[in-house]
């Protein structure tokens, strides 16, 4: 039967971003969600390494946090909070900015959905230093193969801020060892749009 209009929607940027790392994604592998939120992504990922796998799950926020392990409760996926478990979910309430205090990888996947906790404060968004101090880490330690998403938000001047500076580090990098991908909805002005950046060699 036909799909109706309403789902899944084409220009759903998260969507896109979680089918793109899919593609990479093995059980048993190591993926970071370096923006848990209400923790749709983290546990997308923890569905797709499964229980022999891990997810890192950052968030500054202890409400994050708090959404998150209740989905994936929900979901019936065991998760740890700020603890050092070798295998499962680890929610971990630091900024992603101190990734590589947490793990050396190699990373086989990892997401970013920047700015601000639908529902919560607005004012504990991503920010344009911090996220490029995060990314350069996790382009660091991105497996060979391994993708990263990203889903920046144009809509208002410090998320414009910071795609930007995010967008002149991914152009900095060599073609030669970094396939990058932008996918935008073209007629929408201001929409979501998404990055996918990937190791090639
Ligand atoms: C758009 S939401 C993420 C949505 C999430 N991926 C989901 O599926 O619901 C952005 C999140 O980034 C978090 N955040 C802001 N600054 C951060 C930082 N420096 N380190 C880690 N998380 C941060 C916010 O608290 C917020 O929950």
């Amino acid at each position: 039967m036909r799909k109706t209009l309403q789902e899944p929607s084409l220009i759903r940027m998260v969507r896109w971003a979680q089918r793109l790392v899919a593609e990479v994604l093995e059980v048993g592998d190591l993926a970071v969600d370096l923006t848990a939120g209400n923790g749709a992504d983290t546990l997308f990922l923890a569905r797709q390494v499964g229980p022999e796998g891990r997810v890192l799950a950052f968030d500054v926020q202890l409400e994050a946090l708090r959404h998150t392990g209740m989905r994936l409760t929900e979901a019936g996926i065991s998760w740890t909070f700020d603890d050092q478990d070798d295998a499962g979910v680890r929610l971990i309430q630091d900024s992603h900015a101190r990734l590589t205090s947490y793990t050396q990888g190699p990373v086989q996947g990892i997401m970013a959905n920047l700015g601000y906790l639908p529902g919560g404060d607005q004012g504990v968004a991503t920010r344009a230093e911090t996220t490029l101090s995060a990314l350069r880490q996790a382009l660091d330690i991105l497996a060979m193969g391994g993708r990263m998403s990203l889903v920046g938000y144009v809509g208002h001047a410090q998320g414009k801020d910071e795609c930007r500076v995010v967008e002149e580090l991914l152009q900095g990098l060599s073609s030669r060892h970094w396939h990058i991908l932008r996918m935008q909805v073209v007629n929408r002005f201001e929409a979501p749009y998404l990055l996918v950046v990937e190791r090639r060699g």
